[in-house]
C-alpha cells in the first residue's frame, strides 16, 4: 500500500513536469537556501520543501528521482553527505543553509558562487558566474570546457583569497558538480550540456522547461555519476588510468 501510493506520487510529480507545468516561487524572507543551485531550484518548484528546511531521507529520494531520475542509491549517498553539514546529533534531516557550512561539503572556487572569505555561498553570485561562462564559449559546454572553467575559478581564488582550502574530499566534489551537468542537462554519450539550459539554470535556479529541457530519460546512478567524474578529472590533465585511480567507482546499484 505504502509502495503504491509512492509510486502514485512520483507519477504525478513526473507528469506535472512533462506537462512543462511546474509551479515556481522565488524564497521568501523566512525560507532558506544554499550552495547547491539544484537543490535551491527544486525547493523553489517545491519539489523539496519550499521553506528549504527538514529535508528528510525519503524526501530527498523523491525529488530526485522525480525531478532529474537519480537513482534511489544515488539519493541516499547524497543525503548521507547531507546530514554531515547537521551540527545536530542524530539528526534525520538537513536544511539547505547548513550545506553552505563551509569546508564540510561546501568549497572554495565555486563556479556560481563567492568564496565563503568575501561573501555568502547562499546566493548566486553574478561576477564569479562571468568568469566561469567565458571559459564557455559557443553554444555547447563539453568537458574540457567545463574543466577549464573549474580549473580557472580554482586559480583565481587561490590568487585572491588568503585563506583558500581545497580538500580531496572538495575536489572530488567540485568535479562531480560539474559531472552532473551533462547528466542532467545534456548528453551522457558525448559528455555536453547546451549552454543555454545550464545557464538558465543556474542564473535563475529553476528548471529550464522553457527551454525545452526534460526530466532524463534515463536514471543516474552512482556509476554514472563517477564514471563521468572520472571523464572530468580526465579532462583536467589526468590519464584516464590515474583518474580511475583518483576516484575509483562502484556500480550500488548493481
Ligand atoms: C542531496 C543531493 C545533493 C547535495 C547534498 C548537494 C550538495 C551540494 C553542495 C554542498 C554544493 C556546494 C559546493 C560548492 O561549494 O560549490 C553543491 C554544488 C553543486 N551542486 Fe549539488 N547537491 C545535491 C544534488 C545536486 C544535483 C541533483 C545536481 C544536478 C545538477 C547538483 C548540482 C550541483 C552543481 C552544478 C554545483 C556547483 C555549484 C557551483 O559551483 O557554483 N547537485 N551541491
Ligand atoms: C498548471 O498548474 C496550475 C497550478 O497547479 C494549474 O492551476 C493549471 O490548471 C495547470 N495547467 C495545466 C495546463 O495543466
Ligand atoms: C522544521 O524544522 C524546524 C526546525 O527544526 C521545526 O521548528 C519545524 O517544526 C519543522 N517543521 C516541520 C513542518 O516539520
Ligand atoms: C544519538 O544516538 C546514540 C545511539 O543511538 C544515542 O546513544 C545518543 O543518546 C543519541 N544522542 C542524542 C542527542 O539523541
Ligand atoms: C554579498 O552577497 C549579497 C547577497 O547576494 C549581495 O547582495 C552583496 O552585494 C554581496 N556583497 C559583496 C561585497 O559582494
Ligand atoms: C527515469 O529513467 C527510467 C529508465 O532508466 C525511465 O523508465 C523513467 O521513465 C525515467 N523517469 C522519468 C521521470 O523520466
Ligand atoms: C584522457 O584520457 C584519454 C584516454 O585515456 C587520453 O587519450 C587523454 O590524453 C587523457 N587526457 C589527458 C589530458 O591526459
Ligand atoms: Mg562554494
Amino acid at each position: 500500500m505504502k509502495l503504491s501510493i509512492s509510486i502514485i506520487c512520483s507519477l504525478g510529480i513526473t507528469t506535472v513536469l512533462a506537462q512543462h507545468n511546474l509551479s515556481w516561487t522565488p524564497p521568501g524572507p523566512d525560507d532558506v537556501r544554499g550552495p547547491c543551485p539544484m537543490l535551491n531550484t527544486l525547493a523553489n518548484h517545491g519539489i523539496l520543501p519550499h521553506s528549504g528546511y527538514n529535508i528528510s531521507q525519503e524526501i530527498t529520494i523523491k525529488a530526485l528521482s522525480s525531478a532529474v531520475n537519480f537513482t534511489s542509491n544515488l539519493a541516499e549517498f547524497l543525503f548521507a553527505f547531507a546530514l554531515t553539514t547537521n551540527p545536530e546529533q542524530n539528526a534525520t534531516v538537513f536544511n539547505l543553509h547548513q550545506l553552505g557550512t563551509h569546508d564540510i561539503l561546501e568549497h572554495d572556487a565555486s563556479l556560481s558562487r563567492s568564496d565563503k572569505f568575501f561573501n555568502t555561498s547562499d546566493a548566486f553570485n553574478k561576477d564569479v558566474f562571468a568568469e566561469t561562462t567565458s571559459y564557455w564559449p559557443g553554444d555547447v559546454i563539453d568537458l574540457q570546457k567545463a574543466a577549464t572553467s573549474r580549473h580557472a575559478r580554482a586559480l583565481t581564488s587561490v590568487g585572491k583569497n588568503p585563506s583558500f582550502t581545497f580538500s580531496e574530499l572538495a575536489r572530488g566534489f567540485a568535479h562531480g558538480e560539474v559531472a552532473a551537468l551533462p547528466l542532467v542537462f545534456g548528453d551522457r554519450v558525448a559528455g555536453t550540456a547546451p549552454k543555454d539550459l545550464v545557464v538558465s539554470f543556474f542564473e535563475n535556479e529553476r528548471l529550464p522547461v522553457d527551454l525545452g529541457w526534460k526530466t532524463p530519460a534515463l536514471a543516474i546512478g552512482n556509476l554514472d555519476l563517477c564514471e563521468m567524474t572520472q571523464r572530468v578529472i580526465n579532462a583536467s590533465g589526468a590519464t584516464l588510468e590515474q583518474a580511475q585511480e583518483i576516484l575509483p567507482c562502484i556500480d550500488f546499484d548493481a
